[in-house]
């Protein structure tokens, strides 16, 4: 049992054990960059792997962009004071810091790639997608695609801490999903109250669930994974074969760590259905589950 005031966390088989805070914070995080200890980055566990290196990068542009989509929802829901509050005090900020803290382990788990070249190259690309035909058609039902976003970088941090060996990686990972599991539940109570409101079917819900899955899976990582593949691949052209290769390789990963069980509540608590019907729905759930930021 820990005294120091400190959590640490179960470690994989090899791992060395680095402490979590405790959060003392339900309403925020309760760390910040500076928190990380990445002086203890254990590179030889993480340099060789190639796959590691495309997701982690990839997610610190997505995340560190965060602030082009809280542009388009405070727009969305600007006559909602508490959305736009926690929008721009607190969801952004932390968000950006995910982005942030991941393009310090990229830096220093591989030196020689050049992030800010890079970075460019994917900005350029994904600020022609982030426009507001991303926004679903209502607010309850942006407010349930938001809950798929949440529910996908939940799971995704969840696997990569409880997967990874490096044990900086292990922390780093489990304090943004906790992160994201808190984003998911404010979105989810916004979806509530909107919800009470506008009252959408069953069925619309389930659409906007499904296509946000798929618009994760074909937009933000290929948009990512593509400057990615060019800078590793000099002279190269890129082909969709290749991202397809990549895809393939994160879903062996993703069929043996994914916390399936975990992502399918999440994802069907929106759809609120009951016992019956969730066991029915819950393998094709699952499935679209696997998809989540691949
Ligand atoms: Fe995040
Ligand atoms: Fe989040």
């Amino acid at each position: 049992m820990a005294t120091d005031g400190l959590q640490h966390q179960p470690t994989a088989p090899g791992s060395s054990p680095v402490p979590v805070m405790r959060r003392k914070d339900k309403e925020g995080a309760s760390w910040s960059i500076d928190d990380i200890p990445f002086d203890l980055l254990e590179r030889d566990q993480v340099q060789d792997d190639e796959r590691l290196f495309y997701l982690l990068a990839s997610a610190s542009f997505i995340e560190i962009t965060s602030d082009l989509y809280t542009d388009m929802l405070v727009d969305f829901f600007r006559d909602d004071d508490e959305v736009v509050d926690w929008l721009e005090g607190s969801w952004k900020k932390e968000e950006m810091q995910h982005g942030a803290a991941l393009k310090r382990y990229v830096q220093m788990a591989w030196p020689d790639f050049d992030w800010e070249v890079v970075y460019r190259e994917f900005l350029a690309a994904y600020s022609q997608l982030c426009t507001v035909d991303q926004l679903a058609a209502s607010r309850s039902l942006e407010m349930a695609s938001r809950c798929v976003v949440e529910t996908g970088t939940a799971s995704f941090y969840r696997m990569l801490s409880e997967q990874s060996r490096e044990p900086v990686l292990r922390r780093l990972a489990a304090e943004i999903s906790a992160d994201e599991v808190r984003h998911y539940k404010h979105f989810y109570r916004y979806f509530r109250r909107f919800q009470a409101v506008e009252q959408p079917g069953r069925a619309a819900v389930l659409r906007t669930l499904w296509s946000r899955t798929i618009a994760i899976d074909t937009q933000d990582a290929f948009c990512a994974f593509k400057p990615l593949y060019l800078y590793r691949h000099p002279g190269a052209s890129f082909h969709s074969r290749d991202y397809a290769a990549y895809r393939d390789d994160v879903r062996r990963m993703v069929k043996s760590y994914f916390p399936h069980e975990m992502a399918t509540k999440m994802l069907l608590k929106p759809l609120q259905l009951n016992a019956f019907v969730g066991r029915a729905v819950v393998p094709a759930m699952t499935s679209a589950a696997r998809l989540l930021f691949l």
